[in-house]
This record gives structure tokens, C-alpha cells and sequence, in this order.
């Protein structure tokens, strides 16, 4: 089996390309990713010498290169490629649009034209738009997206639904919540939360804080990608989850518990616009068509998560100091010659 996964340097994507080597030791992966600031091949240094995997440096808006990479006899493509950060999408909408849309839409013209398997899009639950106190997002929740982000995502979403409806396209969505876990970039909430807390940095809570994620260690959504792609009904949509909603003051609190750190650290900063108040998933498709269930508790993947942070300072002091951007010419900057 050849997949062509896009986004791999990225922090999810990084984790896929891992997982899956460790689980399907005989896949070939093709890894596109553009290194973006969010890629880093450093997540990848454990495959660096793995034959069965290749890193592509290219753009997925790059309609002639992603021709040429999905040409190599690929099977399936799994599209992780993204801007993936809301903060950022307000600063920034077009870049947002240029790759979650059209980026999207190259992928799948390239699909179509080499009659893959199937295009499996990794999107995510904010699709949705937000909830009130109750409910859950179900698979059949309509789209209501209230950031570019979540917008750009959507629309990425419905070109794959029309490229199944209109060209019989094999595809399947997946929408995850929140994940977290090592290789996420400290922009991101927990490991935002942990770098600062470690250097005893005020801790910048959006609003009141209250506002509620449903968080999923990272390589529970990688454990529920590989069932989609193995065993997902060509056509639907899955929700990924693990029913652990915790608003933003109980995350904090739980890193500044574990690290010893004193709650005075805690700053209440001006909110997000538009910032979404609660998700929630249901995941009992997934659970009960795949067989998927989560291996970890909210409570164990965090500690996991903090321990990671702890052990690997270099990586993310790095991400700080702007490094590990001088590592891929390092690493491949011969080897891939005029390409780089
Ligand atoms: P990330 O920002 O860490 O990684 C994105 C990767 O995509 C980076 O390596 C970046 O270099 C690459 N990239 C960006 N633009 C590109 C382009 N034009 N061409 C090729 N590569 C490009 O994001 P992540 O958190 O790993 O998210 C991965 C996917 O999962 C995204 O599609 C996101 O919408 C989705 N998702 C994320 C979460 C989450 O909590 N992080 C939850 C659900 C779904
Ligand atoms: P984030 O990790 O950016 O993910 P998303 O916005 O995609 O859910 O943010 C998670 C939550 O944490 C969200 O409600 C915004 C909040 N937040 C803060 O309060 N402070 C911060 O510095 C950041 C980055 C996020």
C-alpha cells in the first residue's frame, strides 16, 4: 500500500507518518508538506533513514507537483495539509483560503485524474460552528463555521463531498476535536500553556475562560485515521472524540497543578472574536461501525503530554529561537538539490 500523506512535518501529520510506519511496517508514505512555519522535520528524525519513507518538499497548491507525486502509483491520500491555527486566520484569512480550499481542490483533481483508492480529508469538529450547554456535534450537525479557519476547513470539506457526488470520487471525511500530545507547536493552548509555566510567564486566558474543548490525545486520532482509511463506507463522514470536554481555566490549572506552579500566573486577556464558546463530539459512528475506542484518559494523556514537554525542552526552545527551521536544509538541502 502507498500513501501519499500532505502536512506530514506538521504536528498531527508528524504523528500519523510515525504511527503508521510502527503499525504497517511494509506501507510506502510519500510526505508532502510545504514546511510551512507549523512543519518541522525534526518530528520526523525517527524515519529520517526509514526507506519506506519519503519526504517531498512542495506546496498541495501546486497543481503540477501534486500531479506528479500522486502519479507514483499512490492508493490513498491523506490530507492533513492545512493552516491550522484561528488566531492566525484572523490575522490572515487569505492564506487560509489559498490551502484549505484550494489547495484541497488540487489534491483532488490530481486524485480524480489517477483513479486513487480513496482521498481521505482530515478535518475537524469546528466545522460545526459552536454549541450551547448541551448536545453533542453529530455527523449530521449542519456546517455553521465562525472563524476563517473553521470556514476554510468546511469549504475544503464540501469540495470533497462534491467530488464524490460528482465524479465518484472514493472519499472519506473525518472531524476531530481538539488534539494534543508531543510535536504540537507552542502556539497551541497546552503546549502554549506549558512552555510559559516552565518559564514563569504570565498565562494568557482568552475572556473568562470558560469556554469549552473536547480534547483527544493525538495518537487516538491517528488509531481512529488508519480504521477510516482501512474501513471507512466510502462516501460518509466521521466524528473523532474521546468525551473529555474541559473548559480552558481547567486545562490551565491542570498543567499549573502538575508543574507545581501557583494559579497567580493565570492572566485574563481580551477574548478572541468570534471565539466559539463550547464543542462537543459524538462519536459513536466511529465507535461503533470502526471499532475505534481511545487508549487514553484525559488524565493520562496530559501527563503523558507534560512528561514529553519536560523531556524534549531542545525541541520547542527551538521553535522558540527559530533552529529548527535551519534543520531542513541541514538534513536535505543537498540531497534534494535544485528542488529546495
Ligand atoms: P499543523 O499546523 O501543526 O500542521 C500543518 C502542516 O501542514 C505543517 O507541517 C505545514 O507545513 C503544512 N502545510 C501548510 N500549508 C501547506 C501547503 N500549502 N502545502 C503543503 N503543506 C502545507 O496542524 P495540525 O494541528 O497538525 O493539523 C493537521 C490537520 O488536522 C489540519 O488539517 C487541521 O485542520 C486538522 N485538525 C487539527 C486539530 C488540532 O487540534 N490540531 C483537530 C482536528 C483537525
Ligand atoms: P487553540 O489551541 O488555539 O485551539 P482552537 O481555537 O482551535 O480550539 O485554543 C484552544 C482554546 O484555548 C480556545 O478556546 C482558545 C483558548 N486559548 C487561550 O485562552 N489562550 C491562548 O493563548 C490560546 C492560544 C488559546
Amino acid at each position: 500500500m502507498k500513501l501519499l500523506v500532505t502536512g506530514g512535518a506538521g504536528f498531527i501529520g508528524s504523528n500519523f507518518v510515525l504511527y503508521m510506519l510502527k503499525q504497517h511496517p511494509e506501507y510506502q508514505i510519500i510526505n508532502v508538506d510545504a514546511l510551512t512555519y507549523a512543519g518541522n522535520l525534526e518530528n520526523l528524525k525517527l524515519v529520517e533513514n526509514n526507506k519506506n519513507h519519503t519526504f517531498v518538499k512542495a506546496d498541495i497548491t501546486d497543481a503540477k507537483a501534486m500531479e506528479e507525486l500522486i502519479g507514483q502509483e499512490v492508493d490513498i491520500v491523506v490530507n492533513f495539509a492545512a493552516e491550522s491555527h484561528v488566531d492566525r486566520s484572523i490575522l490572515e484569512p487569505d492564506i487560509f483560503v489559498k490551502t484549505n480550499v484550494l489547495g484541497t481542490q488540487v489534491l483532488l483533481d490530481a486524485a480524480r485524474k489517477h483513479n486513487i483508492k480513496k482521498f481521505v480529508q482530515i478535518s475537524t469538529d469546528e466545522v460545526y460552528g459552536t454549541l450551547g450547554e448541551t448536545g453533542l456535534f453529530s455527523e449530521t450537525t449542519p456546517l455553521a463555521p465562525n472563524s476563517p479557519y473553521s470556514a476554510s476547513k468546511a469549504g475544503g470539506d464540501l469540495l470533497v463531498r462534491a467530488y464524490h457526488e460528482t465524479f465518484g470520487l472514493p472519499i472519506n471525511i473525518t472531524r476531530c476535536s481538539n488534539n494534543y500530545g508531543p510535536f504540537q507547536f507552542p502556539e497551541k493552548l497546552i503546549p502554549l500553556m506549558i512552555s510559559k509555566t516552565l518559564a514563569d510567564e504570565q498565562l494568557p486566558v482568552y475572556g473568562d475562560g470558560l469556554n469549552i474543548r473536547d480534547w483527544l490525545y493525538v495518537e487516538d486520532h491517528c488509531s481512529a485515521i488508519d480504521l477510516v482509511i482501512h474501513e471507512g463506507r466510502n462516501g460518509e463522514v466521521y466524528n473523532i472524540g474521546g468525551n473529555n470536554e474541559r473548559t480552558n481555566l481547567q486545562i490551565v490549572k491542570t498543567i499549573l497543578v502538575q508543574l507545581g506552579k501557583p494559579e497567580s500566573l493565570i492572566t485574563h486577556v481580551k477574548d478572541r472574536p468570534g471565539h466559539d464558546r463550547r464543542y462537543g463530539i459524538d462519536p459513536t459512528k466511529t465507535m461503533t461501525e470502526l471499532g475505534w475506542k481511545p487508549k487514553h484518559s484525559f488524565e493520562t494523556g496530559i501527563e503523558k503530554t507534560i512528561r514529553w514537554y519536560l523531556d524534549n525542552k531542545d525541541w520547542w526552545t527551538r521553535i522558540q529561537t527559530g533552529a529548527y527551521l535551519d534543520y531542513f536544509v541541514k538534513q536535505y538541502g543537498e540531497r534534494l538539490g535544485d528542488q529546495e
